[in-house]
């Protein structure tokens, strides 16, 4: 049987919808559950594929994990296993992220390189130069690093060359159980790296400036468990967001934190989206007539790449040309083809997509080739004449918390034909 989600635009999307904890969050917390031999407790934890995935490779290193629908508990008292191959890191590429506390628990790891996937390159050189740097001997050798620290880490001062989410995430990891005093200079500032700065405060560890671009952390022998609330998704919210405005609904979207959407919000000022913040989330009404954008993205808190591709799939129904310039990832518009063959003018040039918006969208077979792109079809078939059937849907799946009742739920017609989405090894972010 052919799987395909099917969306059939049947006029604006109305109603309430609570976001699930983030992905992006999620990931690196888990992950920081292997610093310490004794318990973690997460509440708030998506049900999506990553996060199985994730828990698998955990699993494999020696923690005993329990779950309980949104809530996981973990511990690790041994590491196990110090590899992670091939196969899953393709397939999860923030599992690349295990490296340092494998290599600070256990003074060894063996981590397959993610490799390039649908949104770019994607190098790791800043995260491998980091761990050298705090002490750790790296080879690269048949595509798979091979590290050792016999004697720990060592506490060192990294200056990051650009921001990198994974890198910060990745050299917060290690220094946590380095010796002495680490400070990142240049370090991502998205709410998910101040998420998992404190989640090792909460393990005891001295850490300040997570959230700036400069973090400084005093490592230590041992950390304690901890219990942690994955905060809500930023990203999911989004999504929904730019739903409201391809279908000119009305959507309140709880569960999440306004301020971790950065100068999205004021983008969806500027198209002319009425949204009023709450304590917990936003409601975020359209009227009939929305203004065309000019966008860059950036890193946090300018314009979130994983916005990207929903918001141009919203600005292809704006009378008028939006132009999207792509700063983060070079190779991702893959959803632009896609869009294309559902009637949308988009042309490409270097790295901005030049939007011609206003004509009236059409429902046609489509592939989603990663998360967001996934995403963005979703939003645009929402407001598209007749059914859209999106093709590769478990992409969706790994990265939206149960899509297809959140969407049935505000109104939407539309149908998952999917057998057994944990079948299914990708790629993307
Ligand atoms: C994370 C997010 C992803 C988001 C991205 C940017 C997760 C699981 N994924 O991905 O959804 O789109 O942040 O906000 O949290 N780079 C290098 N060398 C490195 C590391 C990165 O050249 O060593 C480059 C990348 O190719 C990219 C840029 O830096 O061009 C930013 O990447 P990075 O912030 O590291 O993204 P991820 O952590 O992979």
């Amino acid at each position: 049987m052919q799987e395909y989600f099917s969306v059939t635009g049947n006029g604006p999307i109305n109603g309430t919808v609570t976001v699930s904890g983030a992905k992006n969050a999620a990931l690196p917390l888990l992950i920081a559950g292997l610093l310490t031999e004794e318990r973690c407790t997460f509440k708030n934890v998506p049900n999506i594929h990553d996060v199985h995935l994730l828990l698998q490779l955990l699993a494999h290193s020696g923690s005993i994990v329990e779950r309980e629908g949104s809530l996981i508990h973990i511990s690790t008292p041994k590491i196990v296993s110090v590899e992670a191959s091939y196969s899953l890191v393709k397939a999860l590429r923030a599992s690349f992220w295990v490296l340092a506390p494998l290599l600070a628990r256990a003074g060894k790891a063996k981590v397959a390189l993610p490799g390039g996937d649908s949104i770019g390159a994607r190098p790791v050189d800043l995260h491998l130069e980091g761990l050298e740097k705090m002490g750790a001997r790296i080879q690269v050798v048949h595509g798979v690093v091979d590290a050792d620290a016999p004697n720990g880490l060592n506490g060192a001062q990294i200056n990051l060359r650009f921001t990198s989410v994974g890198a910060t995430h990745q050299l917060l990891l290690a220094a946590a159980l380095a010796k002495g005093r680490t400070v990142i200079s240049g370090a991502a500032k998205e709410p998910e790296v101040v998420a998992l700065g404190e989640m090792l405060r909460g393990m005891g560890l001295e850490i300040k400036g997570h959230g700036s671009d400069e973090i400084e952390i005093i490592g230590r022998e041992s950390l304690s468990g901890t219990d942690v609330t994955v905060i809500g998704d930023r990203i999911e919210a989004g999504t929904y967001a730019m739903i409201a405005a391809s279908t000119r609904g009305h959507i309140e979207i709880k569960g999440f934190d306004p301020k971790h959407l950065g100068s999205f919000l004021d983008v969806m000022k500027e198209i002319g989206l009425e949204i009023t913040i709450n304590d917990n989330g936003i409601v975020v009404k359209a009227s009939s007539n929305l203004k065309p954008v000019n966008l860059t993205t950036e890193v946090f808190p300018g314009f979130a790449t994983d916005l990207q591709a929903v918001t141009m799939a919203a600005l292809t129904t704006i009378e008028g040309e939006s132009s999207i310039r792509e700063e983060i990832f070079e190779g991702r518009f893959g959803h632009v083809a896609e869009l294309s063959r559902m009637g949308a003018k988009i042309a490409i040039q270097d790295h901005t997509a030049i939007i011609s918006g206003g004509s009236k969208l059409s429902g046609a077979p489509v592939s989603g080739l990663d998360i967001r792109a996934a995403a963005a079809l979703v939003v645009a078939a929402l407001a598209a004449e007749g059914e859209t059937k999106i093709f590769e849907p478990y992409h969706l799946f790994r990265g939206y918390d149960g899509l297809d009742l959140k969407l049935v739920s505000l109104g939407a017609n539309a149908k998952i034909t999917m057998e057994n989405p944990e079948e299914h090894l990708f790629s993307g972010c």
